[in-house]
């Protein structure tokens, strides 16, 4: 199978911003992570990051073109939490999205226990820094078989 990782606001500084928080590896660290995942398990992976609202809900409508993709896993960072627009672009296209965080946005400030895309998306992982994106994939490609 074949996955899009997008990842949105702020997270091309990972691993150098808040370490307690999102870890020390790197955003590059993490998708050769995800990367070598899916190779070991016969699936292909395609890395996207923006700071662009904008940019993020083209992304999501290209990947919607020619079914390139078998699932989207996206980590919308503080935009999970007010972006009306990437919520309708996940609910207007027919590629499966899975939310994901690096961080337990639960155990966090009151405002990210809200996200307005959970609604829209197959599930949410979030908590397991790398992991939360590996266990996405499992859980899509489970709903997907
Ligand atoms: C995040 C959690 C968001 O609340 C935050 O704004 C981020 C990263 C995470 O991966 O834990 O930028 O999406």
């Amino acid at each position: 199978m074949k996955f899009l990782i997008i990842n949105g606001v702020n997270l091309n500084l990972t691993g150098k911003r808040e370490k307690g928080v999102y870890g020390t590896a790197t955003l590059e660290e993490l998708n050769a992570r995800i990367a070598a995942y899916c190779e070991e398990n016969g699936d292909e992976a395609e890395f996207y990051q923006s700071n662009i609202e904008g940019e993020l809900v083209n992304k999501l409508h290209e990947a919607n073109e020619g079914k390139k993709f078998d699932g989207i896993l996206l980590n919308a960072g503080a935009f999970t939490h007010y972006s009306y627009a990437l919520r309708d672009a996940i609910a207007a296209i027919d590629v499966p999205v899975a939310e994901v965080h690096i961080s337990n946005v639960h155990a966090r400030e009151d405002f990210r226990n809200v996200s307005v895309i959970s609604e829209v998306c197959k599930g949410t992982v979030c908590g397991f820094g790398a992991g939360s994106y590996l266990a996405a994939i499992v859980g899509l490609k489970t709903q997907l078989n």
